[in-house]
């Protein structure tokens, strides 16, 4: 009696649950993929800040509003002293400009949505990749041409392991590049 209620354990029951299990388990983890990647994340600002303009039509340079990415770990979102360098002058009749000067002088930092993010666990530094001479464009995608930025690759695990191991192929004409790490403590310190 209990050696066939056992066999019927392991030949029918476990079977089920393990198919049960590992069923959910894909579906979600293929299901939640492009929320946990990202791409594809274009969210509304509460201004309708445009690269393409600022950073194509007129050539800012990246650097001058994101200060930190040849200095630091984070490239930094610029603070409203920035804009207003310009917008103290330019256009401001403009709804959004007028926004803008309200935040500025009642001293509120603009609540930009964040888009790209790794988890905690995961360290990553701008200013090892741009100071080698990566540029933006490998990572970020032609954020000069983007009315509204939005994130364009994958930062998974695998992501930055396919560019660490292939560096050296991918980016021929970059002198003193060497490959990217692909121990487990580069990347989780
Ligand atoms: C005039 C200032 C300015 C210039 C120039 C500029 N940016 Fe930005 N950038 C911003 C602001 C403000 C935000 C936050 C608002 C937004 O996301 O649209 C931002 C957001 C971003 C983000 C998304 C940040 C996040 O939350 O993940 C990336 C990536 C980025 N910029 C890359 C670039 C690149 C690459 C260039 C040069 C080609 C550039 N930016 C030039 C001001 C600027
Ligand atoms: C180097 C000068 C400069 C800087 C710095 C700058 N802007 Fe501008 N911005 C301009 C100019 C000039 C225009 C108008 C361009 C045109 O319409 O041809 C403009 C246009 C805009 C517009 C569109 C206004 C409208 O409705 O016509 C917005 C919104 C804007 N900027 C936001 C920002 C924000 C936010 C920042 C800071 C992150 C910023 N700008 C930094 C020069 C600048
Ligand atoms: C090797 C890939 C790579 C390159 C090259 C790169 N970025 Fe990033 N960027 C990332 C990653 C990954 C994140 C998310 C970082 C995090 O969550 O800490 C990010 C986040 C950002 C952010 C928002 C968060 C922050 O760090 O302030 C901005 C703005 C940004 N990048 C701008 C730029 C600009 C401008 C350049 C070129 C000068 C650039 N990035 C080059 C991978 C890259
Ligand atoms: C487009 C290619 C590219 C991508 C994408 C990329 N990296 Fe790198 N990374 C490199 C290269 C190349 C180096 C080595 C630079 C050198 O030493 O010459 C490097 C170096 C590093 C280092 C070593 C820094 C140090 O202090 O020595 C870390 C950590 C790192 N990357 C983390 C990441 C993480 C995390 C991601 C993904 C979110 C990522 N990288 C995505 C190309 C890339
Ligand atoms: C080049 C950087 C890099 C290296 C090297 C690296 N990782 Fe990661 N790892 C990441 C990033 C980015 C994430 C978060 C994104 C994701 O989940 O893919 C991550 C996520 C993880 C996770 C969580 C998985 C999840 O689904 O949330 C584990 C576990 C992990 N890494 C283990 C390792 C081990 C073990 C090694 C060494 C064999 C290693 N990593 C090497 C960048 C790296």
């Amino acid at each position: 009696m209990k050696k066939t209620f056992l066999d019927y354990v392991l030949r029918v029951r476990l079977p089920i649950t393990l198919f049960v299990a590992l069923t959910s388990f894909t579906l979600t983890y293929f299901a939640s993929r492009a929320e946990r990647d990202g791409v594809g994340y274009t969210p509304d600002q509460p201004i309708n800040f445009s690269h393409k303009l600022h950073a194509g039509d007129m050539k800012i340079d990246c650097q001058y509003c994101h200060t930190g990415v040849e200095k630091s770990r984070v490239a930094m979102v610029p603070p409203l002293e920035t804009c207003m360098n310009c917008h103290r002058i330019a256009r401001k009749d403009k709804p959004d400009i007028i926004k803008l000067t309200k935040y500025y002088n009642e001293g509120i930092a603009l609540p930009w949505k964040r888009i790209h993010k790794v988890p905690d666990f995961v360290y990553f530094n701008h200013s090892v990749h741009v100071n080698k001479g990566i540029d933006c464009v490998n990572c970020h995608g032609d954020v000069k041409q983007m009315e509204k930025i939005g994130q364009m690759n994958s930062f998974t695990m695998s992501a930055c392991l396919d560019c660490h191991r292939n560096a050296l192929t991918r980016f021929p004409d970059l002198k003193n590049i060497n490959q990217g790490p692909d121990n487990c403590f580069a990347c989780h310190r």
